[in-house]
């Protein structure tokens, strides 16, 4: 299974285990860690949650593939998709959740780390957002939360020209709380997360929901707005070539359009 769960002194991990395709995440996948992060919101035991990856890669993004072959659907019914669910179980997680950022975290690998508590990255990390060059637009709010997090100017580098981060631009943007070498970053997400063990999990609980509940219907309301354009965006021109380039190994000619 490209997804490993287990429960582990009050911790509920979810590894992202897809080496050979760079921890791309496919439908299954997201499924996997939707299903996983609905158990760890039900079960007493979990304290808090660590989603990592492998060495050198948190994950590459979409499954490019998937995108051709199983893009989520537009409307109410994209939003049943799995990758939506997995990002709504995200968002609607009572309970802390830190990332270990392993190495390269590209499109949703940097969109998800928008809506953890906490985000750890490894000193070979590096955050990338292509969604313009990829013929497509910014993803769970990133159009909302990025701005906000490191300002226009800074959020349009990122956005618009989709370039990529280092671990320490991360940090000074305000994506990342602190690096630290490629070796010790999953223990230190960890380390922070079996925190929760020993702090009241119902005060811990009532301050996520307070901290969040501010822009909480906006947050969701750009989602849906940013759902429907990425799902028309991912059935057109412009993004098919985007796809074809990548597996053709070539770079993308948007001159034609
Ligand atoms: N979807 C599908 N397959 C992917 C993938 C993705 N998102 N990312 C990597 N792969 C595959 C490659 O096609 C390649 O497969 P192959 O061995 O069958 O040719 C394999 O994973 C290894 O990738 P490769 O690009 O050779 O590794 P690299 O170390 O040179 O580069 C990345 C790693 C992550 C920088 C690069 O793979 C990349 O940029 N991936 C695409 C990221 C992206 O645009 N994601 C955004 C989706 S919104």
């Amino acid at each position: 299974m490209n997804i490993r769960t287990g429960v582990q002194d009050g911790v509920a991990t979810i590894e992202i285990a897809r080496p050979e395709k760079k921890n791309a995440l496919t439908v299954a996948m997201y499924q996997a860690m939707a299903d996983a992060l609905a158990a760890a919101r039900e079960d007493a035991a979990v304290r808090a949650v660590l989603i990592t990856g492998q060495p050198g890669v948190f994950t590459s993004g979409n499954d490019i593939e998937d995108f051709m072959s199983r893009p989520p659907g537009q409307g109410s019914d994209g939003m049943d998709s799995p990758v939506f669910r997995f990002m709504r179980a995200l968002l609607d997680c009572d309970k802390p959740v830190v990332a270990a950022v392993t190495g390269a975290a590209i499109g949703i690998g940097t969109t998800m780390l928008l809506h953890c508590d906490f985000v750890y990255v490894s000193d070979e990390a590096r955050l990338a957002m292509p969604f313009v060059g990829l013929g497509l637009v910014p993803e769970f709010g990133s159009s909302l939360v990025v701005p906000q997090l490191m300002g226009s100017r800074r959020a349009a580098e990122m956005l618009l020209l989709g370039e990529p981060f280092t671990p320490e631009q991360a940090v000074e943007c305000g994506i990342a709380n602190a690096v630290l070498p490629a070796g010790e970053v999953v223990n230190h997400a960890r380390r922070v997360a079996q925190r929760f063990n020993t702090l009241p999990p119902g005060a811990v609980r009532e301050s996520k929901r307070l901290m969040n509940a501010p822009q909480r219907e906006l947050l969701l309301q750009t989602i849906a707005t940013e759902g429907a354009l990425f799902a028309k965006r991912l059935r057109s021109p412009e993004a098919m070539e985007a796809f074809q380039a990548f597996f053709q190994k070539r770079k993308p000619d948007f001159s034609r359009f």
